[in-house]
């Protein structure tokens, strides 16, 4: 199935999840939100913790609910911070969404809609684990 992301769908769904962001110990807010390739839209939101390290990024939030509410592709994906504006995944999340989205995963940027292949380049993924 072929599908144009509703970006402004998008941003409000970030915007709206980054407003249940458990951030009591940075209070930098994340929110994320992605189209999946079955029309579904999910996301997610931070989650930090007294210990500190042990926090998770929103992006980790939406990889299970996209895990948990059935699977599938990810198409689009965009990443805001507290004021709603674009926030550019950290590299741990690159690569958590690149294992479900691949070089085609469209992440929305101020210089408009990039793809993976862009912002992680050359990535590692389950590919080369078949190279075995
Ligand atoms: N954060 C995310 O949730 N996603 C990112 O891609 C960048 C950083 C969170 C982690 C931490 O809770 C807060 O932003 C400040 O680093």
């Amino acid at each position: 199935m072929t599908l144009t992301p509703d970006w402004q769908l998008l941003h409000s769904t970030a915007i709206a999840a980054s407003k249940k962001a458990y951030a009591p110990y940075s209070n930098f807010p994340v929110g994320v939100a992605g189209l999946v390739n079955d029309g579904r839209i999910i996301s997610g939101c931070n989650v930090e913790n007294a210990s500190y390290g042990l926090g998770l990024c929103a992006e980790c939030s939406m990889t299970s609910e996209l895990v948990m509410s059935g699977g599938g592709r990810l198409v689009a994906v965009l990443c805001v911070d507290a004021q709603g504006d674009y926030l550019a995944p950290c590299g741990r999340c690159r690569q958590l969404l690149f294992e479900h989205g691949g070089n085609e995963l469209l992440l929305m940027t101020p210089d408009g809609p990039m793809k993976m292949s862009t912002i992680l380049p050359w990535a590692f993924g389950p590919d080369d684990l078949d190279r075995k």
